[in-house]
């Protein structure tokens, strides 16, 4: 089903005075490692609303489009002379004047074929890593050849690895090389600290895309402190802190899902945004524009003067989103009210907004009415709005300040 239709229905039991389902709403089952998709987290949320328990999952996920391409055979033998290892394996060193250990023949001069499948060896003394390649998600390569990523022998790399580690990885998974090189906002979680391996299990793990934990719960753990700034020196949203403090968590991010509207390897969108929104307070009004919003939400919302269906944002039928936003130059984008990832009331309204380059606070001071709601003088001397009056008792709502 599409969400916007689903999103309607569910905009059509929120209008017959059924209260939105936003907080009591379940988030998908997600302890079985799968991340939960848009779809679904929009399917539980209806369900929950309507008392029901959330549909079984898919048992798994289909593979990527583009399959990675196999490596350049690698040499796999001792260092030659000249090269300094930074790690040699303990396996390796126990005996340098006997190979048998792996090899057919003690000679190092001629150790010969290895005795018996490679992984099967390696797991004699690894069985840590066989527990992680049993786990519900488990890496091809590691599966198939242990020596596709290392050096048994020695290593000028970390962990006896053949290659630096995101180039080894970036290797076979050509795609993401491309989408990470063509991004026009990098994030920095990529090529800092553990690089892929900050949130991949490069072995196996219980999350799906072999990540190391929920992507909530990676994105949580960077995110958490006062100090990660963006590229341009602003300093970025501590999520800890955000959630802990402002109780309606928008659905999305209530269901644990941060890569729904992000995407962690780098996006040609603002904010590594999946999909397209105005960046700044103002904006002219284009659907397109909010891409990412109206994937989930109707542009009918917005989309006409006078309304008595779509949208709670109406004095009567006046359509007060549209009022706002629906605009040819300096239309106001969502975060003028609505702030994305959690707020202190419903609605998802936030209590102030920052305003111009200098980041001052605009307070909103909005209150909730039974039918509606009021905004404090601010932007406009102070405003109110019921979608109950019908039309003809509806008096014409001004246009705000610019
Ligand atoms: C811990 C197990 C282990 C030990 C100990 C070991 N090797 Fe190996 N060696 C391997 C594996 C696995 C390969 C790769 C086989 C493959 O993938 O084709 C290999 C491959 C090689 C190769 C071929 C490299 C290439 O790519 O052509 C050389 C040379 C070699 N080993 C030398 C030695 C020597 C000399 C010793 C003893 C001093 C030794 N190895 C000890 C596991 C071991
Ligand atoms: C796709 C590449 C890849 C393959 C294939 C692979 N590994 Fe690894 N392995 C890595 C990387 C990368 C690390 C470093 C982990 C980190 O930085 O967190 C690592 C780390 C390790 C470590 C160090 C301890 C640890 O858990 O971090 C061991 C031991 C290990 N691998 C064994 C194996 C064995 C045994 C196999 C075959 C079953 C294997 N690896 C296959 C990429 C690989
Ligand atoms: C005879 C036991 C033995 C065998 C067989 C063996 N290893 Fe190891 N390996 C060790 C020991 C001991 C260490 C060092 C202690 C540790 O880090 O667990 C080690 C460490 C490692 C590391 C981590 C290096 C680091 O510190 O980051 C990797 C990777 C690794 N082995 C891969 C392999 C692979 C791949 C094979 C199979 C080709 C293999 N090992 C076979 C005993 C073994
Ligand atoms: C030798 C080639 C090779 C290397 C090196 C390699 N991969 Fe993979 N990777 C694969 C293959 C093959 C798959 C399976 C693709 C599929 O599911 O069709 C895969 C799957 C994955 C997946 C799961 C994709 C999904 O849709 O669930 C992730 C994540 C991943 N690799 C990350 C890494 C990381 C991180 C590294 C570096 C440590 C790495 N890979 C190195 C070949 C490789
Ligand atoms: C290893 C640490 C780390 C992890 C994990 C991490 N981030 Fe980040 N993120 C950063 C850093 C550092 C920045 C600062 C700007 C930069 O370097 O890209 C950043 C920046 C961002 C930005 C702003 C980008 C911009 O330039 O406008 C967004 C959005 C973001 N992260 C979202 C996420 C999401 C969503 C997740 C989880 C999927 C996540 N991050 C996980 C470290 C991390
Ligand atoms: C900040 C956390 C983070 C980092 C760092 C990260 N990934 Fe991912 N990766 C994710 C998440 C979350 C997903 C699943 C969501 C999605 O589809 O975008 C994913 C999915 C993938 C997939 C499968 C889906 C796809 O889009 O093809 C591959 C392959 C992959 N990552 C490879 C890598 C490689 C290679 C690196 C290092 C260059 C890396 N990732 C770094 C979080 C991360
Ligand atoms: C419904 C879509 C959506 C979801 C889900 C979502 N975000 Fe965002 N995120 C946005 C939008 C839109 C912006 C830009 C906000 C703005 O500029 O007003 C943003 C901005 C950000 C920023 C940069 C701005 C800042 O103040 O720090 C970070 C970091 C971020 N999100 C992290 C996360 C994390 C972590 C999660 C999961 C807990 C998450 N996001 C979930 C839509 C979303
Ligand atoms: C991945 C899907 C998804 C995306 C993308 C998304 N939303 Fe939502 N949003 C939801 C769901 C599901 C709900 C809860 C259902 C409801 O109450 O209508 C919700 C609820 C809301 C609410 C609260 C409604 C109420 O009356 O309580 C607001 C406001 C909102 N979203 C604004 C936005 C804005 C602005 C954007 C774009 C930046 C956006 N959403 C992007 C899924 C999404
Ligand atoms: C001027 C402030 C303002 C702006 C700008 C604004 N909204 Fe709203 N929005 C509200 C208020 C107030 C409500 C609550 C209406 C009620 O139920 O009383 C609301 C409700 C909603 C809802 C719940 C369903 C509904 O329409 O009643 C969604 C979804 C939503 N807004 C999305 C958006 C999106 C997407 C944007 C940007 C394209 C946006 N809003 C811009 C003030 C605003």
């Amino acid at each position: 089903m599409k969400f916007t239709k689903l999103l309607s229905m569910l905009g059509a039991a929120a209008l017959c005075g059924l209260p939105a389902p936003i907080r009591g709403a379940a988030p998908p089952d997600n302890r079985a490692g799968r991340i939960p998709t848009a779809e679904e987290i929009t399917a539980a949320v209806a369900a929950a609303a309507a008392g029901q328990q959330p549909e079984a999952r898919p048992a798994s996920a289909a593979p990527p489009e583009t399959p990675p391409t196999e490596q350049e055979p690698l040499y796999l033998g001792p260092l030659p002379p000249g090269q300094e290892a930074a790690l040699q394996h303990e396996a390796y060193t126990l005996d340098l004047e006997d190979c048998s250990l792996c090899h057919e023949n003690a000679d190092p001069k001629n150790p010969g074929k290895i005795s018996g499948p490679i992984n099967e060896g390696c797991f004699g003394c690894h069985d840590d890593i066989q527990e992680q390649l049993d786990k519900a998600f488990a890496h091809a390569p590691a599966m198939e050849n242990c020596t596709l990523c290392h050096n048994p022998h020695e290593s000028m790399q970390p962990a006896l690895l053949v290659e630096e580690p995101q180039k080894l990885c970036l290797g076979c998974h050509e795609q993401m090389k491309a989408t990470i090189a063509a991004a026009k906002v990098k994030h920095g979680a990529v090529d800092t600290g553990d690089k892929c391996m900050n949130c991949h299990d490069p072995h196996g793990s219980d999350v799906e895309h072999l990540l190391k934990a929920l992507p909530f719960d990676l994105c949580i753990q960077c995110h958490s402190t006062d100090d990660v700034v963006d590229h341009q020196g602003k300093r970025l949203t501590n999520f800890k802190k955000l959630l802990e403090e402002n109780e309606e968590w928008h659905a999305p991010v209530a269901a644990k899902d941060c890569s729904a509207c992000h995407q962690p390897h780098g996006s040609e969108h603002f904010r590594l945004l999946v999909k397209e929104y105005p960046p700044r307070f103002y904006s002219p009004y284009d659907p397109k524009l909010y891409a990412l919003c109206f994937e989930c939400h109707s542009d009918q919302i917005i989309a006409d003067p006078e309304t008595t269906t779509q949208t709670q944002f109406r004095n009567g039928s006046k359509n007060l989103h549209y009022v706002h936003v629906h605009k040819t130059s300096r239309g106001r984008t969502c975060r003028a009210c609505h702030e994305i990832h959690a707020a202190p009331q419903r609605h998802l309204i936030r209590d102030g907004v920052p305003y111009g380059s200098r980041g001052w606070i605009l307070k909103l001071n909005y209150t909730r009415t039974e039918t509606g709601g009021s905004c404090a003088r601010t932007c406009h001397k102070e405003r109110s709005y019921d979608y109950t009056l019908d039309e003809s008792a509806s008096k014409p709502a001004d246009a705000p300040a610019q």
